[in-house]
């Protein structure tokens, strides 16, 4: 298929779920993420492809060339983060429609059957923005996750993934393709490809990830009547954990830690009561898991004597820890003799986001690579990359697809 075909595909896609600065607003499980769905089903029904929907809703569109042969799986993920960026994920997937469609076309012209099938994969709710934790369709294919657990997050709003999932009409039921390996692209959501002048990223590494689930109670009274020194406010103390999470980076090196706390819940959230339950949810990474677990225990520290300076009760639980992952030295040097060949600017880097890689390389040989983003933002509207650094990126994955199924 021509450039000019992918780029109509994935404007088109953009519009599904979008916000007024450029952005799109698809969780997991929502009208919007039905959409994408259709649209993927559409895609793949065009081409005569068989789509096939698992028990946790990821979708794949089979190209069975080989009865019987294992599949190579290529994708990411059609949900965003609530007012996300329309590149984040969307662009894996359609790059990997794309990218099957003109394997197709060289496989039906070369003659030769590849010793592999091919399938292109919508993994469900990457972004863990409504269901917690993220990459969870692709943890739960890979066995990391347990599928009925899972089925069980609820949202803020008390919706199950099951009841999200049976409303968009989504949770399927068929078997999910046996694989042999996988391959993704994606943004790289930091600067360094941009700061570097080049195109693509052979991803060879992930930080190590975790979160901590923090609940503060209090007690609740009224903001008014209640004498200051009565009080045993939530919101007080958990103020004071968003700063410890944010200020413990200090005890590294610049740039070793990053941690944010990114999502707070405030009860009863009424402005004339003291809080009673603050619910937050922090995220620590790091390319070493040592700083990442001196971190955690030296916050869990500040957070104990936190709740007893403030006469309140704090749980913290870990949860969504990700060790490192090293991605096959084959498929690194794989992207790196594929760009190279087209003519594209291409360094080693690692990832610091998560990705359905991540998972997948857990199971198979998996290949991660990256495409520029302008100012490295990401999880945001203003989320860019260029046209020509996306055509470029379906090439080389393309190249690199062709490969692995031709074993
Ligand atoms: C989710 O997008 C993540 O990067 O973990
Ligand atoms: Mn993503
Ligand atoms: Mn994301
Ligand atoms: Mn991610």
């Amino acid at each position: 298929m021509t450039a000019e075909a992918f780029l109509q595909d994935f404007h088109h896609v953009a519009t599904i779920g979008a916000t007024p600065n450029n952005g799109v607003h698809r969780q997991a499980g929502t009208d919007e993420d039905r959409q994408t769905r259709d649209w993927f089903a559409g895609f793949a029904a065009e081409h005569g492809w068989e789509v096939r929907v698992d028990g946790i809703g990821n979708m794949f569109a089979l190209l069975e060339f080989r009865p019987g042969a294992k599949f190579v799986l290529i994708g990411s993920h059609l949900d965003s983060q609530p007012l996300g960026g329309r590149f984040d994920g969307a662009y894996g997937v359609l790059a990997g429609l794309h990218a099957a469609a003109r394997i197709e076309a060289n496989v039906r012209a070369g003659g030769e059957l590849p010793p592999f099938n091919l399938a292109v994969v919508n993994w469900f709710n990457e972004e863990g923005g409504r269901f917690a934790p993220s990459i969870m369709g692709s943890s739960v294919y890979a066995g990391i996750m347990d599928r009925g657990q899972m089925l069980d997050v609820r949202d803020l709003q008390g919706v199950s993934v099951r009841e999200a999932l049976t409303g968009i009409g989504y949770l399927g039921t068929d078997e999910a393709p046996e694989p042999v390996s996988y391959a993704e692209i994606h943004i790289e959501q930091g600067r360094i490809l941009e700061r570097e002048g080049l195109t693509i990223g052979a991803v060879d590494s992930s930080w190590y990830t975790q979160k901590l689930d923090i609940e503060v109670l209090g007690e609740q009274s009224h903001t008014g009547a209640t004498a200051m020194a009565d009080r045993h406010d939530a919101l007080v103390a958990a103020s004071k954990i968003v700063l410890m999470v944010h200020d413990v980076t200090g005890n590294f090196e610049e740039e070793a830690l990053v941690s944010s706390v990114g999502q707070l819940t405030l009860e009863p959230n009424s402005p004339i009561v003291v809080a009673r339950r603050v619910h937050l949810v922090a995220d620590l990474r790091s390319n070493s898991p040592e700083i990442v677990k001196s971190a955690r225990d030296s916050l869990l520290a500040d957070v104990a004597a936190l709740a007893e300076e403030h006469d309140i009760r704090i749980n913290v639980k870990d949860f969504d820890i990700r060790a490192n992952q090293y991605y096959p030295e084959s498929g690194v040097e794989l992207t790196e003799k594929m760009a190279a060949n087209l003519g594209l600017g291409v360094r080693r880097i690692q990832t610091m986001a998560g990705h359905d890689s991540v998972a997948m390389n857990r199971i198979v040989p998996s290949v991660m690579m990256f495409i520029p983003s302008v100012d490295g933002v990401s999880h945001c509207e203003r989320e860019f990359t260029t046209d020509a650094d996306m055509l470029a990126g379906l090439d080389a994955l393309t190249e690199v697809a062709l490969e692995l199924v031709n074993g």
